[in-house]
């Protein structure tokens, strides 16, 4: 039997790199003593009150059908916490419930872009970034995040790529897998290239409470921005709530309108007893987040610093998000075989980084996922890998 094309256009691009991943799974699931660094799943408690509104909800019934792009209630609550966060007018009509950040990039790029038109991100990017690009029939297409620029863009280099085909500028701050977070000169200029190019911006804030080296700052609040910025965030890092799958977009009221028509026709609505929970999510300043945002900066410095004995290594402390980028260049391995000897060797799991683009080449993803003892002994770990390493010439 035949598919559509569709079925070509999410088909990932089949990175090696996530083999170590499966492998480190696999072993896992034999019963290996095996630490794994590779997804960012928080590992943290979320906020109590919020399982409590959820389950509260489950037992008071809440389980029928929901008005397709959310409650008005917990629209509303969106909507108040972006307009007090980017200091701009928002209303529940800017607002859209989707489940999910990922569900809400996919969603937003339907209606942004679609055959012949060009999608420009940055990479290294997240892995899910060409698929949804591809879903929508347009092109993704990239320019390099380098790593002697701390991975930050090189912004004559962005705008330089802008064709006539351009219609969304895709940015990511805090930048999973770099950590790099965008400064405000950064985020203007971007903003000013949308301007000029008339660019949709996309920005995927899914890491927005996890900003260290400066406050996290998106399009939506320079001016002149909101007719222009999608929004996309979620509870799942901030709130450690992944399961939840509760998230939103946020855009020009017409925008939600299409999201609507799309919405209908793809998910009906979402869970009630989540929708729930998330007006106590986002109408709280929960100290557990703040807590989070604390442990995930902690476990990054103890690791980088521990880390820093290993010849050939070199980690800087992430900017944001809650990944630390090991560069290991210096070991005379690729990343990939690094860690494949790290996992073979002793038992820990990381990823290969350029399974997000050529430019992390190089250097592994470590997930920050993992309590301060687990990460110092993955960190001692590492060091004897590259000490034998350095040993063997
Ligand atoms: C950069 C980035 N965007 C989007 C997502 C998806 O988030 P959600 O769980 O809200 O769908 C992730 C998840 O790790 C991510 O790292």
């Amino acid at each position: 039997m035949r598919f559509s094309s569709l079925v070509e256009r999410v088909a990932g691009r089949g990175s090696g790199a996530w083999a170590v991943h499966h492998e480190a799974v696999r072993r896992r699931a034999e019963g290996q003593d095996v630490v794994l660094l590779t997804v960012g799943d928080p590992d943290l408690p979320p906020p109590p009150a919020v399982l409590a509104a959820a389950a509260d909800a489950i037992g008071r019934r809440q389980t029928g059908y929901s008005p397709i792009v959310g409650y008005p209630e917990v629209r509303a609550a969106i909507a108040e916490r972006h307009a007090r966060r980017a200091g701009v007018p928002c209303t529940a009509d800017n607002v859209v419930v989707v489940p999910g950040a990922q569900a809400g990039l996919y969603c937003a790029m339907q209606c942004l872009a679609g055959p012949g038109d060009e999608v420009l991100a940055m990479e290294p990017l997240y892995a899910t970034y060409q698929a949804v690009a591809g879903a929508a029939g347009a092109t993704l297409a990239t320019v390099p995040l380098r790593p002697e620029r701390g991975f930050h863009p090189d912004l004559d280099e962005l705008e330089r790529a802008v064709t006539p085909r351009t219609r969304v500028l895709w940015v990511n701050s805090p930048h999973n897998p770099t950590g790099a977070v965008l400064d405000r000169g950064e985020m203007e200029r971007i903003c000013d290239i949308a301007r000029r190019h008339d660019l949709w911006v996309l920005s995927d804030e899914v890491y927005q409470d996890l900003a260290y080296a400066r406050p996290h700052l998106g399009p939506g609040a320079l001016p002149g921005m909101a007719e222009r910025t999608v929004t996309v965030s979620s509870i799942s890092k901030s709130h450690a709530l992944p399961g939840f799958r509760f998230g939103w977009i946020v855009g020009p009221a017409e925008l939600a309108r299409h999201l609507f028509n799309l919405m209908l026709c793809m998910l009906y609505g979402g869970p009630p007893f989540v929708q729930r929970a998330a007006i106590v999510a986002l109408g709280n300043e929960f100290p557990e987040v703040e807590a989070m945002r604390e442990a995930y900066l902690r476990r990054a410095r103890l690791f980088v610093r521990a880390v820093s004995r290993a010849p050939g290594c070199r980690a800087a402390e992430p900017e944001g998000g809650m990944f630390v980028l090991l560069d290991v260049r210096g070991t005379g391995l690729g990343a990939e075989a690094f860690a494949r000897r790290l996992l073979d060797r002793e038992g820990v799991a990381t990823l290969p980084a350029d399974a997000f683009g050529p430019s992390a080449e190089g250097h592994l993803r470590v997930s920050l996922a993992a309590e301060d003892a687990v990460l110092a002994d993955a960190a001692e770990r590492i060091v004897r890998t590259a000490e034998t390493l350095a040993r063997e010439g």
